[in-house]
């Protein structure tokens, strides 16, 4: 049994970022302290979402703050989106990737609906930063990152500090 309050943050190339999450059971006290511990870990990296594959969980759950604080963190549990609008292309980062910024696109707009942690279904609709933060953290649960969608030209940048992120992982799991 895993203490999911012992979670913590996870880098590329860890196996469970690059996996399709699976689909939350019951609402359980377990799952409750998984939400927490991934507001935590988003509040002290100041991100603005938080993915459970980044806390080293394959399930489908996120939580989105956009101020980065705790009292505006919301938890997106068995998330559903749908895109629309045209593509924007803005620079995005991601606490899994350290050290990489990109342009990429998203859809200006979209509808996530997800169950919270009182078990209810909802709906919200999102444009701009809030859009964006969506379909970022939605691809966690897909298990696509912000380097699977940059730029050709991007990729190749990126490719120096992607191989410095392996050697580490790899050094890490070695000692
Ligand atoms: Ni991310």
């Amino acid at each position: 049994m895993t203490d999911y309050s012992k979670c913590q943050l996870t880098r590329f190339p860890m196996p469970v970022l690059s996996r399709r999450a699976e689909p939350v059971g019951p609402i359980t006290d377990d799952i409750r302290t998984l939400a927490n511990r991934m507001i935590d870990l988003m509040v002290e990296t100041q991100g603005v979402g938080f993915a459970a594959p980044q806390a080293g969980v394959n399930l489908r759950i996120f939580v989105v703050s956009l101020d980065s604080t705790r009292e505006n963190a919301r938890v997106y549990i068995n998330p559903e989106i749908e895109v629309s609008g045209p593509q924007v292309t803005h620079e995005e980062g991601c606490l899994s990737l350290p050290g990489i910024y990109s342009s990429i696109p998203r859809y200006a707009r979209c509808k996530v609906t997800a169950t919270d942690l009182e078990g209810n279904r909802f709906t919200e609709e999102a444009e701009g930063l809030l859009a964006r933060a969506f379909q970022h953290e939605y691809d966690h649960l897909e298990g696509v990152m912000i380097k699977d969608r940059m730029s050709r030209p991007a990729k190749i940048r990126a490719r120096r500090r992607l191989k410095q992120l392996i050697d580490e992982y790899n050094a890490e799991s070695a000692s």
